[in-house]
Parts: structure tokens; C-alpha cells; sequence
């Protein structure tokens, strides 16, 4: 049964000016072709809770594909079509896009789906998505532009705070929904209503999840992990005993929350650095109790590098002697910074925030990121070779060695350097001669 409710003061209140006016250029365009057109989904659900959130999803009621064409005459931006399913998408500047979908027959193969004369291909293209709060629209036509078109239940759902499914086979059509389950539950802190996780219970028990594709898994994670406190969910996706299938080798222990916490409040500054892998970092609490040998489960179940294992499987191998060289009393800073080369920098961060702020092994860590990671020698090749030193490998070596010198506090100023390198360019003749 379908709500009257017009919500345009609500419309109003969540767009920005810009928006707004690529709204009425869009309602103005389906007025002129005489195309029905509406706002749909997860934007339609952050209007009514007034959540932030800048999406533009239309559903056409119609071609889509040309009315987005013939949109993008006055927009200049990039239509990109996917001519089997209906969709197009404009692609703006600053990273502005609007996406479109044809609600039109011939898209649908889905069967049971009650005849409705009036609204029958909206209230179609509504039915196949996940959650009654998901499965609003919002005409902006002009002759009822505001008015939200609930099908479902939706609107009294979010009024209640419940996260519904539409219909008992969506988590079969789509596994990947009881990941965005959670992602709901706990983002807008909803209840998950009794049948719908019966139904989530039964999708993670019959190891559906292990059909989700790599890189869907891995953009479902992602999403989760952009949002404050992304711990609590992978909490909750170990509760539900999700993590086996989505994060193989993984599990959850209390203690983890803090290290999370120290994690994310890092991670503004951890983004802004070159080589950092965002996704790994964000999850390295997870790897003191990872299983090792389950490394290659893990990358191929998300796809992810040969560098992302490697990182890990270094982290497990250097880390016993990382913390005793960093914790202990009486070292050397180049010993220190020796541990520290070894280690991920992802990792790296992550002990940074593990060991409490002003420990010494916490000094240490930041003293390597942030000053002895990028020290450099005054001396280069091209110096040794003008000091009538012969070029070959050992230059790399004896320049690495110049580098810990200057760590620990020696080789001050230019002078000191070549009096290092010549000292060292000594040994290694020494070292020649003696084979
Ligand atoms: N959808 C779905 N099943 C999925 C993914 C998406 O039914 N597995 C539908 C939902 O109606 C959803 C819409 O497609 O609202 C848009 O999906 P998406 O942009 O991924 O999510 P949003 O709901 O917009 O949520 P968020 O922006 O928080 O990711």
C-alpha cells in the first residue's frame, strides 16, 4: 500500500544550492519528454533521516540511457551507458556524477511481482533492492514533485528504526546484503527486525557468503571501513560469525577495540603518506592472532597484492625482535632504526599506536617515522667516485653503513663523512685482499 506523503521541505533542507539546481534542470528535462522521473534509494533514506549524503539516483521512467544523453547537452559532462541494464551515468567535474536506471519491463525478470497499473515499473525497480528503508522514491516531476512513493513500509521502518528486507530471497539474490545488514544496523543504529535475521542467520550458516565476488567483498569492507568506529562493525560481523567467510583467518578479541581506536585516530595523518596501503593499515589489529598459514585464503578471497601477504607474513616474522629492540634499554639507534626498516609501515603505525604515548619504544618508533626514515647522507656515489674510490656494489653498502653512523650520532658534517668513508673503503679493500 502506498503513502501520500510529500517530503519536499525535506528535499529542500538536504541539498546544497547546487544541487537544487541541478534537480530542477532534471525535473524541468522529464517534464519537457514527459518521462516520470524519481530520486531513489539510500539518498531517499538520508533525506527522511536527514543524514548527509550528496548521491544523486535517479530512476527513469523511461530510457534512461537518453535521457541522460539528452540531460548531458546542458550538463558537459561524460555519459557513460550500460546499454543491458538500462543504466547511465553523468560524470561531472569535482567528482559529481549522476546515476541513472531505466524502470522500464524490459529490464525486470523478475516473476511474482504483484501488477500495479499505476506505478508498476517503479514500484518493480524498487522491489529488487535489499531493505524496506532502501526502497523509497521521491518524484521530482513537477506536477508532484516531493512526494515519496513507499511501496514497502519504509518510511514507518526508519520511523521505527528497523532494518527490513524486501522480500525473503534478497539475501540469496544478493549475499552481499548481510554485510550491508550490519553496515545499517549499526551506522544509523537500527534493529534488525526478528525474520529478516532469521534470514541473515541462514544466508552466513549456508556459507553463502563465500559466493561474493573478491572485489564486491572487498568495496562492501571498505565501506565499512570509512566509518568512525569501523571496529564496532567488524565486531559485530564476528557475532555473527561472518569473519570466516569474509576475513579468513581473522578473529575478534576484546582488547582489539583500543588498539582500533589508536588505529583510527591516526589515520588522518597515516593517509597522507606515500606507500601507505589504507585498507591493511586499517585492519592491522587483526594480525596478532592471525593464522599465518591462512595468508593466501585471505589475499585470494579479496584479491588483494602479493605485497598486502608479504607485509603481513613480515609482520609476523619480525615482530618478537622489533619489540625487544624497541623496549630495550641499553640499544643503539641504528639497531632501532635496522628493526624498524624491516618492518611494514603499516604496521610500524600500528605499534606506534600500541605502545602508550610516552614510552620509549613509542619515542623510538616516531623518532624512525619521522626523522630517521629519511635521513640522507651528505655524501652520494658521485662523491666516492671523485674521492678515487672504485665504483661496484660496495658503494650501496658503505653508504648504508655511513647512514647508520649518522643514526647513532657520528659523521656530523661533510668532513666527518669522507673521514668515515675512507675508513670504511679501507675495510673493504681489507676484506678483499683477505679472500
Ligand atoms: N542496493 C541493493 N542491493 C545491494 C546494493 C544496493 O538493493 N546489494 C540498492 C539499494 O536500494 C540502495 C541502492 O541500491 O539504496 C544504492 O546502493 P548504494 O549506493 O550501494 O548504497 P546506499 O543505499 O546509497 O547506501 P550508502 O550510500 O550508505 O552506501
Amino acid at each position: 500500500e502506498l503513502t501520500r506523503l510529500n517530503v519536499s521541505e525535506s528535499v529542500f533542507a538536504h541539498f546544497s544550492a547546487a544541487d537544487l539546481e541541478l534537480i530542477n534542470l532534471i525535473s524541468g528535462l522529464a517534464r519537457r519528454v514527459g518521462v516520470r522521473t524519481y530520486l531513489v534509494g539510500g539518498v531517499v533514506r538520508d533525506i527522511i533521516l536527514g543524514v548527509p549524503n550528496h548521491d544523486l539516483d535517479l530512476v527513469v521512467e523511461g530510457d534512461a540511457i537518453e535521457f541522460s544523453q539528452n540531460l548531458n547537452r546542458l550538463l558537459n559532462g561524460k555519459v557513460v551507458s550500460y546499454p543491458p541494464f538500462g543504466t547511465s551515468v553523468i560524470f561531472m567535474k569535482e567528482k559529481k556524477r549522476i546515476d541513472f536506471a531505466s524502470a522500464r519491463k524490459e529490464f525486470y525478470a523478475f516473476p511474482g511481482a504483484a501488477p500495479d497499473v499505476e506505478y508498476s515499473d517503479l514500484k518493480k525497480d524498487l522491489f529488487r533492492r535489499d531493505f524496506t528503508l532502501n526502497a523509497m522514491a521521491i518524484s521530482i516531476y513537477p506536477d508532484n514533485w516531493g512526494e515519496l512513493y513507499d511501496f514497502f513500509g519504509g518510511y514507518r521502518d526508519l520511523r521505527n528504526k528497523i532494518l527490513r528486507i524486501l522480500h525473503p530471497l534478497s539475501f540469496v539474490d544478493d549475499p552481499a546484503r548481510s554485510i550491508r545488514a550490519v553496515r545499517f544496523e549499526k551506522k544509523y543504529d537500527f534493529h534488525i527486525e526478528p525474520f529478516t535475521m532469521s534470514l541473515l542467520k541462514q544466508t552466513i550458516r549456508k556459507n553463502l557468503l563465500d559466493s561474493i565476488k573478491p572485489d564486491r567483498l572487498k568495496e562492501e569492507i571498505q565501506l565499512i571501513l570509512e566509518l568512525p568506529n569501523y571496529y564496532r562493525y567488524l565486531e559485530r560481523l564476528y557475532q555473527l560469525e561472518m569473519i570466516p567467510s569474509i576475513l579468513p583467518g581473522c578473529i575478534w578479541k576484546r582488547e582489539y577495540s583500543d588498539r582500533f581506536i589508536g588505529v583510527e585516530r591516526r589515520l588522518p595523518e597515516v593517509k597522507t603518506i606515500i606507500g601507505i596501503d589504507k585498507f591493511l593499515y586499517q585492519l592491522t589489529p587483526l594480525f596478532d592472532d592471525f593464522d599465518v598459514k591462512q595468508i593466501s585464503l585471505l589475499q585470494k578471497r579479496l584479491a588483494l597484492s602479493r605485497h598486502f601477504s608479504h607485509k603481513v607474513v613480515s609482520y609476523h616474522s619480525y615482530k618478537s625482535e622489533f619489540m625487544s629492540a624497541v623496549e630495550e634499554k641499553d640499544i643503539r639507534p641504528s639497531e632501532i632504526y635496522l628493526r624498524c626498516r624491516l618492518m611494514p609501515l603499516e604496521f610500524l603505525y600500528f605499534l606506534l599506536s600500541f605502545y602508550p604515548e610516552k614510552s620509549l619504544a613509542n619515542q623510538r618508533i616516531n623518532r624512525y617515522l619521522k626523522e630517521w626514515r629519511t635521513i640522507k647522507t651528505i655524501l652520494k656515489g658521485s662523491d666516492l667516485q671523485e674521492m678515487g674510490i672504485k665504483a661496484g656494489p660496495h658503494y650501496a653498502t658503505m653508504l648504508d653503513e655511513l647512514k647508520l653512523a649518522k643514526i647513532d650520532g657520528y659523521a656530523k658534517n661533510r668532513f666527518e663523512e669522507e673521514q668515515l668513508i675512507k675508513q670504511s673503503w679501507e675495510r673493504v679493500n681489507k676484506r678483499g685482499e683477505q679472500r
